[in-house]
């Protein structure tokens, strides 16, 4: 399995458009070690050729062109993408579906909850069905339910619903129900490899410590640091976990729950610009470093 990330910060990339917190202006300015980056999104190959597009960022176009293995140009109009998975209706996760719309129909796996939000709130399927149309795969949430992504026939597909929320647009942002937010679990039926990713993982219980234990890699919620991030750079009186966002530090955080796993690759995803780990020299990447935890970035190649 081959898993490239097109895109590897939270909703608003790095630098935010509108952000002067200490790494946006610093990055501007040159004056921190950082790197800028895209709106999350990754794409998933079992042979390289036909790529499953996990989450559609808005900062797609910029995205697809700076990996031209997802454009192959067999015909005058064609692309890799052979489907795509939504963990979520996030604007972030969502928008670049209509940077898609003038190709072929797209195969659009999401649950039904997603599709709900995607037909009402923010409805992005009405608007794709009047251009290049929509063809939504329900994705199952019992347990031991898997799905195949067309095209994509040796890599199994297994939805883990998620304690996070649906959001701010959504008719039930207020009163979660399951299939809102997904991990996924992606096994590749050749090397028996298992990736597990989860953008947006707001609490770890003992069902999700399990899959986290028991995969090769992991691709997990690197949004916030500290939980009162927003709060203390006084943005928004907002913590991390109103927003179904486990930070990294503190008791019970990401890193502690990490530090116990053994087997697989850790990596961090969604990365918020306010979060420190983005300036490379700070205090908070090197404990990620002493605790064998990678930052993803945009470009990065992950071979399974
Ligand atoms: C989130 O996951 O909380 C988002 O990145 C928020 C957003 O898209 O603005
Ligand atoms: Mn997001
Ligand atoms: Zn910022």
């Amino acid at each position: 399995m081959r898993i490239h990330v097109l895109g590897s910060a939270a909703g608003g990339g790095f630098p935010q458009w509108n952000c002067n917190c200490y790494n946006c202006h610093g990055l501007r300015r040159g004056e921190i070690k950082a790197t800028a980056r895209t709106q999350s999104s990754i794409a998933i190959s079992g042979d390289g050729v036909g790529w499953v597009l996990t989450n559609a960022s808005p900062d797609i176009r910029t995205q697809l062109e700076a990996f031209p293995a997802m454009q192959p140009a067999r015909a005058i109009r064609d692309t890799g993408i052979t489907g795509i998975v939504l963990m979520d209706s996030q604007i972030d996760h969502t928008t670049g579906l209509l940077i898609l719309r003038e190709g072929q129909p797209l195969d659009i796996y999401c649950t039904d909850m997603v599709h709900q939000d995607l037909t009402t709130g923010n409805p992005l399927f009405n608007i794709l069905g009047h251009y290049c149309g929509v063809n939504w795969h329900d994705i199952p949430l019992d347990e031991g339910d898997d799905f195949v992504v067309r095209g994509a026939d040796q890599l199994r597909f297994h939805a883990v619903p998620l304690d996070s929320k649906a959001p701010p647009y959504s008719p039930h942002r207020h009163d979660p129900h399951l299939g809102d937010n997904i991990g996924m679990w992606i096994e590749d039926d050749r090397t028996e490899k298992r990736l597990f990713y989860a953008p947006g993982l707001g609490h770890v219980d003992d069902r999700i410590r399990a899959y986290l234990a028991h995969a090769d890699c992991l691709l997990v919620d690197g949004t916030f640091w500290r939980d009162d991030e927003l709060i203390q750079a006084g943005i928004v009186n907002k913590r991390a976990r109103d927003m179904g966002h486990l930070a990294q530090s503190g008791p019970g955080g990401m890193i502690s729950v990490l530090s116990d796993l053994e087997r697989p690759r850790k990596i961090l995803i969604h990365i918020n610009n306010t979060n420190p780990i983005l300036n490379e020299d700070s205090p908070e990447r090197a404990a990620l470093a002493d605790a064998g935890i990678e930052v993803a970035y945009d470009g990065m190649d992950i071979e399974l």
